[in-house]
């Protein structure tokens, strides 16, 4: 497994949010609006890489009134953490059975769990009836290989944010920044279990492949934007970065353990994101 806590998705989720880029979204929503009245029925999401649910949290109050979730992740603990997170948030719970039932915001929303590995089993997953499939800061980790795979088996419309783009800032900047952010990139390349990731190449890799299979695509820049009124999110992230980069054995731990210490009181950090919706035709 890749490992990613609770915790983390947690302290990263108001970043996350804040990040999205909203004309992207507004079509998304247009788009299943237009479902929910011609069809006159809920709204169908899988939700790839779920985590906590936090892309669920992000935008089912923009969505039509019925909504329909599959969230889907092969971490149980994640699973679990998401029905749990999402209980917190409802205004009002339905039904707590194996799927949950809950209203937000006058919407009410279905939400059904699977603990699929993807890596394995995306065509199976791609193959459950859906009118978006949906992914949130999950296609950087998976490989080029894959990105094929699963374009081919697409047949419905994709929406995924926060695809890291490869780009950051951190003010004020620090003499070994460069070398921290080509070692982070050497480590965003290794196997996370679908082989070796695509990392930041991984929305060119989708755009080629999704654009040759006829579909509409359109991309969104979706930055994280934070500083030190979210101390503990840059703690995180400069730790998490730091480690990364000390799996790769690249750089001298006293180059990593200075840069560390000067980022973890940065003023502020930018990270380049993608947001994607591809549509077929
Ligand atoms: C960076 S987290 C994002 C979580 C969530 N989408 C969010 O935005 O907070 C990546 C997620 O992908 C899941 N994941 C990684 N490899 C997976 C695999 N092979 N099959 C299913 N889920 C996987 C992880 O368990 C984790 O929940």
């Amino acid at each position: 497994m890749t490992g990613f806590s609770a915790q983390w998705l947690a302290l990263r989720e108001p970043a996350d949010h804040r990040a999205r880029d909203r004309a992207l979204q507004n079509k998304v929503c247009e788009q299943l609006a237009n479902v929910a009245r011609t069809e006159q029925r809920a709204v169908r999401l899988i939700d790839l890489g779920c985590g906590s649910g936090s892309n669920l949290r992000a935008l089912a109050t923009a969505l039509p009134a019925q909504q329909h979730w599959t969230l889907v992740d092969y971490d149980p603990l994640l699973l679990a953490a998401a029905r749990t997170a999402l209980i917190a948030w409802a205004d009002q719970v339905i039904s707590d059975k194996t799927a949950l039932t809950i209203c937000k915001s006058g919407k009410t929303i279905d939400i059904e769990f699977a603990q699929v590995d993807l890596a394995r089993d995306i065509e199976r997953v791609l193959a459950w009836p859906a009118d978006v499939i949906t992914a949130a800061a999950f296609f950087d980790l998976v490989a080029e290989t894959w990105l094929v795979r699963f374009c081919q088996a697409l047949r419905t419309t994709l929406y995924t944010v926060l695809t890291y783009d490869g780009s950051e800032q951190w003010l004020p900047s620090h003499p070994a920044d460069a070398a921290m952010l080509k070692t982070f990139h050497a480590h965003q390349k290794t196997d996370k279990g679908f082989g070796v990731a695509a990392g930041p190449d991984a929305t060119s890799i989708m755009q080629r492949e999704l654009t040759a299979r006829g579909f509409q695509v359109t991309l969104a820049s979706s930055p994280w934007q934070s500083d030190q009124t979210e101390a503990e999110f840059i703690h995180a992230l400069a730790t998490g970065s730091a480690a990364a980069v000390r799996e790769t054995g690249l750089l001298k731990e006293q180059d990593v353990e200075q840069w560390l210490a000067a980022r973890i009181s940065a003023q502020h950090c930018t990270v380049g994101h993608w947001d994607i919706l591809a549509t077929p035709r």
